[in-house]
C-alpha cells in the first residue's frame, strides 16, 4: 500500500500471491487430467509452435536468433509482444525455446533499451511493404523504431518461474530488462504522469481497434495516410518527444499501459527492489485517476496533449482487470456490466474484441481492418485468470470451453467469430497456442 495513496477509489492493494497472472505449468506435457479435445489442442499447440520456430544468425552482424514466427506466409517476422506470448505457450512443451525466443527478443534492439515492435531477423525490411514499416529508413532497415506492448519482463518472470533448473535464468538480464523500462518512461511518457504514450496505432498491437478511428482518421493503420503517419516520424528520426509535441495523434494507450504495469511488478519481484514497484503503482493509480470513466466504468484511451478520453468501448477498456492491484469493485464492474454482459463482451466463443453494440463491431474476417470484433486467445488469455481469481469460475470455464471448443473444429488460427465459432484468417498462429494455459 502507498503510503500517500488516498483510501478510496485510487487505492492500489498488494496482491497477496504477488500478484502472478498465472502459475507455472504443473508439469510439461498434456494439463493433468485432460480429456480427448483438450490432448488434441495440446498436440495441435506443439506443432503449431514446433512449425513456426526459426533459428539462424543475422547476415548483417552474425547476431543469433531463436523465435516464433507468428504465422508464415503472412507473419515470417519476430513481433515483440507475439514472441513474449510464444515464450509463455512454449514453457509449457520447451522451457529452453522459451528463454531463447525472450533472449532474442532482448537482442532485437538497441543497448539503449529500446526494443522494437517488430525485427526482421532473416533479411531487411523488403521493398513491396517498406514504405508502410515504421522503419528508421524506407529500405534496409533491421527491425521497427516503433514499440509493441511491453510485456517482456512479465514473460521474463513466467519462464523463469518455469525453469527451476535453471535458476540464474531470472537474473541473467536484470539490468537489460531495467533499460528497457526505463527507455520507456523516458521517451514515452513526456508528461512524466506514468502512463506510457503511442505514437502509431498498431504500437498497441491491437492495429485496426475503432477506438483509433477518430484519432488517426485517414492516417489509421493500413489506410493509404498510414504513408504519411510513418514518413513523418521517419523525417523526425523517430524521436518521440518531437513528435507527440508536433502532432496531436498520440495516445495514451490502457492495453499498452497494463502491459507496462504487469511488467513494472514482475521487474520488482525479480529485483526484490521496492522502486519498480512504486512504478507499478503510479502507472496503476494514472489508470485509474485519470483514464477510468465513472459513467460507464471502462478504461479509456487518452488521445493529444489534452487527454481527451475516447469513448470507444474495445477489450483494451477491460485489461485492467489483469491488474490485481485496482479496487475490486472496479474490477467487478468491469466484469458485470462488460465482460459478462451479452450486448457487450459475453459470447458463445471467446471475448470479442469490440463491445456487441459498438456501432463499429464487426465479428467477421476483414483482411485490412483487424481488432474490430472477433475474438482472440490473447484477449482470453489475459482477462480469463482475473475473472477466475474474482470468483467466477463457471464463467472462466465458460469463456476457455467456448475457445476450446472453435480451436478443435477449426484450428489454431489468428482470431475467430465470437458467435458462430468459425476459425479466421491465419493457421496455426503462435499465440492461440495460449490456450491450453486456460484448460
Ligand atoms: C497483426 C496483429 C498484431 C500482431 C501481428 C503479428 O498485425 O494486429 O497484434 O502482433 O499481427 O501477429
Amino acid at each position: 500500500m502507498l503510503d500517500d495513496a488516498p483510501p478510496s477509489r485510487t487505492t492500489i492493494s498488494s496482491p497477496p500471491d504477488g500478484g502472478r497472472h498465472v502459475g507455472p505449468p504443473a508439469q510439461l506435457g498434456p494439463p493433468p487430467g485432460a480429456g480427448d479435445r483438450d490432448r488434441r489442442l495440446y498436440v495441435a499447440a506443439e506443432s503449431a509452435l514446433r512449425a513456426n520456430w526459426r533459428q539462424g544468425r543475422r547476415r548483417r552482424d552474425g547476431t543469433p536468433y531463436a523465435f516464433t514466427c507468428p504465422a508464415p506466409p503472412r507473419y515470417r517476422h519476430m513481433w515483440h509482444w507475439d514472441s513474449c506470448f510464444h515464450a509463455i505457450a512454449w514453457r509449457r512443451f520447451d522451457p529452453a525455446r522459451a528463454r531463447a525466443e525472450l533472449r532474442t527478443v532482448l537482442r532485437s534492439g538497441r543497448d539503449d533499451g529500446f526494443l522494437p515492435h517488430t525485427a526482421f531477423w532473416h533479411w531487411p525490411a523488403g521493398w513491396r511493404r517498406a514504405p508502410f514499416y515504421a522503419t528508421g529508413k524506407v529500405l534496409g532497415s533491421w527491425f521497427t523504431e516503433t514499440i509493441n506492448p511491453p510485456l517482456l519482463p512479465f514473460a521474463w518472470e513466467l519462464v523463469a518461474d518455469a525453469s527451476p533448473d535453471h535458476p540464474g535464468f531470472r537474473d541473467e538480464a536484470l539490468g537489460a530488462l531495467g533499460a528497457h523500462l526505463d527507455w520507456m518512461a523516458h521517451h514515452r511518457d513526456p508528461d512524466g504522469d506514468g502512463l506510457l504514450t503511442i505514437v502509431a496505432p498498431d504500437e498497441s498491437g491491437l492495429d485496426d481497434a475503432p477506438k483509433y478511428d477518430a484519432v488517426y482518421g485517414r492516417m489509421s493503420h493500413d489506410r493509404l495516410g498510414y504513408f504519411w503517419l510513418m514518413e513523418r516520424s521517419r523525417r523526425l528520426g523517430w524521436h518521440s518527444h518531437t513528435i507527440i509535441e508536433r502532432y496531436d495523434h498520440h495516445v495514451e494507450d490502457v492495453l499498452v499501459n497494463v502491459a507496462y504495469a504487469l511488467s513494472l511488478r514482475a521487474q520488482g519481484r525479480m529485483t526484490g527492489d521496492p522502486v519498480w514497484a512504486d512504478r507499478a503503482a503510479r502507472t496503476e493509480r494514472a489508470l485509474l485517476e485519470k483514464c477510468l470513466d465513472p459513467g460507464t466504468g471502462l478504461f479509456l484511451d487518452l488521445h493529444g496533449p489534452d487527454e481527451e478520453p475516447v469513448r470507444v468501448s474495445t477489450w483494451s477498456a477491460l485489461a485492467p482487470l489483469a491488474l490485481e492491484t485496482l479496487p475490486e469493485d472496479v474490477r467487478r464492474r468491469l466484469v458485470e456490466e462488460h465482460l459478462l454482459d451479452p450486448r457487450r463482451y459475453h459470447a458463445a466463443h471467446g471475448i470479442p474484441s469490440v463491445a456487441v453494440e459498438e456501432p463499429e463491431f464487426n465479428p467477421g474476417f476483414d483482411r485490412w481492418r483487424t481488432w474490430r470484433g472477433p475474438s482472440w486467445v490473447n484477449t482470453a488469455w489475459m482477462l480469463v485468470p482475473p475473472l477466475r481469481r474474482l470468483g467466477y469460475e463457471a464463467e472462466a470455464a465458460r469463456i476457455a470451453d467456448g475457445l476450446a471448443f472453435a480451436a478443435d473444429r477449426h484450428g489454431l488460427r489468428e482470431y475467430y467469430h465470437p458467435f458462430t465459432g468459425q476459425g479466421l484468417a491465419s493457421k496455426n498462429f503462435g499465440w492461440s497456442t495460449l490456450l491450453l494455459d486456460l484448460l
